[in-house]
């Protein structure tokens, strides 16, 4: 294979540049929770509205602003290969990154074609400014593992998404009236989904679950083949997908055996993650462990209802299938993920940054004394009571939207408490340095 990464922590970028975008990933899922108590249970469904301001407060506002954060520091550490400027690429795709999906999100919310048109601007330069460095980084990389490929792919089907997210947008902006074209909808959510999201927990998986988790390494072919071979799945499904010049009982079978292939895909790397934890050397349960062990549960059971619902025309056509999977999708799997992680990068990087101010060398807190485990612990009870509420919102949306929003609103709150103290603690012994 590939040569093997060399964690260079010295090349790591200043601690305001990836937790600017920690810090500011929780204010989002509070207004989510806040937009889906106001709108009530008529707005749950997939196309309406205020689903498409949360799907972005969520994918954009909260799930990429944290990606982003967590690559700008992965990049130098396992890539060797900083951002160019870091302080002021973090800067200005933060900022853009926060007005735009303010922007977008109020503009879908309300119809607004000219808050639309703002939010295409503004996420337009963002995220072609993160691209571009993300790319520059990942094309000068001395590294050349799975990891590092994989993120050259995720940063690929980013671009695509953002592309097809402009294309979608433009027809808010000019046709108000007409319906959207769902096909480029589709197009621009799978790629979201599977090429940006999912190719970018795979690759970081393949660094963080043995590292952290203590579990064995990912087969070599898996790391070898997985994202790429799920690249020109999505190329292909893209391809057959939006141009349908062929005949439509043959474009049929080709995109449904295409969306297995992908589906397929997904739920290897779902399955392996699970066995590897299921040998992983140290046997105390950890909650990291328990995060990323709901988010591979939570996938499977996204693929699986996809698949079982192309066979089953009563669950394939029910209303919300869509929506359950969504939900499944952002919450079970995306935000499991991130939040899990989240809880290891951030106690780590208060100890790496003070250790290294650490001159008159005073006595550090340890990385348990940063976050406790306590209110980690916490958190899970509460991700996972989530997630059975967010499947009744689909089934009941009467008697589950509000407990659902509440609970996903106080469990944001919770991590912005978390993220806020470990700040406060790093100020601290900071200034007494
Ligand atoms: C520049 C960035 C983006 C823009 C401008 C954008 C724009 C849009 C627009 C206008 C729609 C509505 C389309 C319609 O009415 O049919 C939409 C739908 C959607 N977008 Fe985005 N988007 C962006 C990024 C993303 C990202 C990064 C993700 C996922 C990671 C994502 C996931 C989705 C999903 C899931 C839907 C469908 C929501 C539903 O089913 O109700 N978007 N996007």
């Amino acid at each position: 294979m590939s040569t093997p990464s060399r964690l260079s922590l010295t090349q790591a970028p200043p601690i305001s540049v990836p937790l600017r975008f920690f810090f500011t990933a929780p204010f989002f899922g509070i207004l989510a929770a806040l937009v889906q108590i106001n709108a009530g249970p008529d707005a749950v469904s997939q196309w309406t509205p205020t689903t498409l301001a949360i799907t972005h407060l969520l994918t954009l506002g909260y799930i990429s602003m944290v990606m982003i954060g967590a690559m700008s520091q992965i990049l130098p550490v396992v890539a060797g290969s900083p951002l160019p400027r870091p302080l002021l690429v973090s800067s200005v795709v933060h900022t853009l990154l926060t007005l735009g999906v303010l922007a977008l999100a109020s503009g879908l919310l309300f119809g607004r074609g000219e808050a639309v048109l703002i939010a295409m601007f503004l996420l337009g330069a963002g995220l072609t400014v993160f691209i571009g460095a993300a790319a520059y980084s990942l094309i000068l990389a001395n590294a050349d593992n799975a990891t590092v490929s994989g993120m050259r792919v995720a940063i690929v089907a980013l671009a695509i998404t953002v592309v097809f997210g402009l294309r979608v947008a433009a027809e808010h902006v000019l046709h108000l009236d007409l319906p959207i074209a769902k096909s480029w909808t589709h197009a621009h959510l799978t790629w979201g989904f599977i090429g940006w999201v999912g190719i970018l927990v795979i690759s970081v998986a393949y660094e963080v679950v043995p590292m952290f988790q203590m579990t064995p390494k990912y087969p070599q072919w898996m790391q070898r083949w997985m994202t790429k071979m799920i690249l020109v799945g999505l190329l292909f499904w893209t391809s057959v997908y939006l141009l349908a010049i062929i005949d439509s009982t043959i474009w049929n079978i080709l995109t449904l055996l295409l969306s297995f292939y992908l589906a397929i895909g997904l739920s290897v790397f779902a399955g392996v993650t699970l066995y590897l934890q299921s040998q992983r050397q140290r046997r105390i349960a950890d909650l990291t462990l328990k995060f990323w062990r709901l988010a591979m549960v939570s996938l499977l059971l996204c693929t699986s209802l996809w698949v079982v619902g192309q066979f089953w025309p009563s669950l394939g056509n029910w209303r919300n299938i869509g929506y359950l999977n969504g939900m499944l999708f952002i919450f079970g799997f995306a935000v499991s993920v991130i939040i899990g992680m989240l809880y290891k990068i951030i106690p780590f990087l208060v100890w790496l940054h003070l250790q290294r101010q650490n001159t008159r060398r005073i006595k550090l807190p340890n990385m348990k004394e940063i976050i406790p485990e306590q209110r980690i612990r916490w958190h899970f009870v509460l991700h996972l009571m989530l997630l059975p509420l967010l499947a009744g919102v689909a089934i009941k949306p009467v008697w589950f939207v509000y407990p659902a929003a509440t609970l996903f609103g106080i469990s944001s709150l919770l991590l912005l408490f978390n993220i806020f103290t470990a700040l406060r603690i790093y100020q601290g012994y900071y200034t007494s340095m």
